[in-house]
């Protein structure tokens, strides 16, 4: 098992390993008392994986208790979250008790969400069981629920107190959701870690060492930044026309399929423009494409630039990109936000 500890304002360890699931009873009573454990998760991952953690929990001397709601970021809405909190309380939880989150971002962040604002925030555990969340969601303590105006519209900052990445648990993804998640390694990869990029691109690398080594780099930014003010928007690499293409999708496009085209755009709009110092574009396509992912759509620059900017990612007059310098270097550039149609278009062109 390999541990990476974060150094938030209150520290926590992410255990990343085979077979935690196992093991969340033994592990989770080195941070926490015996108490009543509230597990949220969805009806897939329960169908799954939900026994196996009630009876490991039960061995570490926890008393579970096990809500579950339909998977999907349908279910990621206020409606949801009321139903958790209706729950915990229902089930007498009081802020010695703990929130289990076992599943994707949704439950992760659904779930987070709850234990943020329940009694004003009760302990939470994740454990994250698709590519993406190890990589990502799990870590850095941001959770939110959707509005009808977009998404993540409603959320707070919760550090969890320990996450359990159980690697074993991957094998049950849908092949296109291990992929998505893999659009977030890439992207990891291209914004902090050429080394990481090469091993991933040419296919050789290991799970572990590859989780790890993600989770090291989302704990070194959000240590920099825990609430998001500044460096920590380095993240959101290809992020800005990905979540445009998602939504023009209607969502049928997973978000980390919509991430690799994204990052595809910025990084040819960014050699094209002079901002970058190589063209990042065809190490990036070349490693979307190692891994079944989409890198072109069907929509326009025009569509595209639209969809944007009704992301709460923008701000005033000027919108932040995210650029590759080079392979494993990116950087924040403040664009007026009447020259977006422009860049996207450039990086667009064939
Ligand atoms: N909080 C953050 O910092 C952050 C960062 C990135 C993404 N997110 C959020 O994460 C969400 C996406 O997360 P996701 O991609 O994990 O989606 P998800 O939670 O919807 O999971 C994808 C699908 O996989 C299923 N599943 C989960 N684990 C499984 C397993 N081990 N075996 C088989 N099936 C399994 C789920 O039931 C679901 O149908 C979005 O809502 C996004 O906004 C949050
Ligand atoms: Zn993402």
């Amino acid at each position: 098992m390999r541990t990476v500890s974060v150094p938030t304002a209150r520290p926590y360890d992410v255990h990343i390993g085979e077979g935690l699931l196992a093991r969340a009873g033994e592990l989770c009573s080195a941070v926490l008392r015996p108490c009543k454990a509230a597990i949220i998760t969805d009806d897939t991952v329960a169908g799954l994986y939900l026994q196996a953690i009630e009876d490991s929990l039960r061995r570490g001397g926890y008393t579970p208790v096990a809500f579950q709601f339909a998977h999907g970021e349908r279910s990621k809405n206020i409606g949801t979250l009321e139903a958790i909190l209706e729950f915990l309380a229902g089930q007498q939880l009081t802020r010695s008790d703990v929130v289990v989150a076992l599943g994707g971002g949704v439950v992760g962040d659904a779930a987070g969400f709850a234990a943020a604002v329940y009694l004003r925030g009760i302990k939470l555990i994740q454990i994250p069981t698709t590519l993406l969340a190890q990589v990502d969601s799990s870590v850095g303590g941001k959770t939110a629920v959707d509005l009808r105006a977009g998404k993540n519209l409603a959320g707070a900052f919760c550090q969890p107190d320990l996450v359990l990445c159980d690697i074993a648990a991957l094998r049950t993804l849908e092949p296109a959701q291990f992929s998505a998640g893999m659009a977030e390694v890439i992207k990891d990869a291209a914004i902090f870690d050429r080394a990481l990029f090469d091993s991933v691109s040419g296919g050789r690398h290991d799970l572990i060492s590859t989780v790890e080594r993600c989770v090291q780099l989302k704990r070194d930014v959000v240590a920099r930044d825990e609430f998001d003010r500044g460096e920590r928007q380095l993240l959101n690499f290809g992020h800005t026309a990905g979540h445009g293409i998602e939504r023009l999708s209607g969502y049928t496009m997973l978000h980390g399929e919509a991430v690799g085209v994204g990052m595809v755009i910025c990084a040819r709009a960014s050699y094209r423009l002079g901002l970058s110092k190589e063209d990042c574009a065809p190490p990036i396509l070349a490693a979307l494409r190692r891994y079944g992912l989409p890198t072109g759509c069907g929509y326009t620059a025009a569509e595209i630039a639209g969809a944007c900017l009704t992301d709460k990612k923008r701000r005033g007059g000027t919108i932040t990109l995210v650029i590759p310098e080079r392979l494993g270097h990116c950087v924040l550039r403040d664009f007026p936000v009447a020259d977006l149609e422009n860049f996207i278009a450039e990086g667009m062109r064939e």
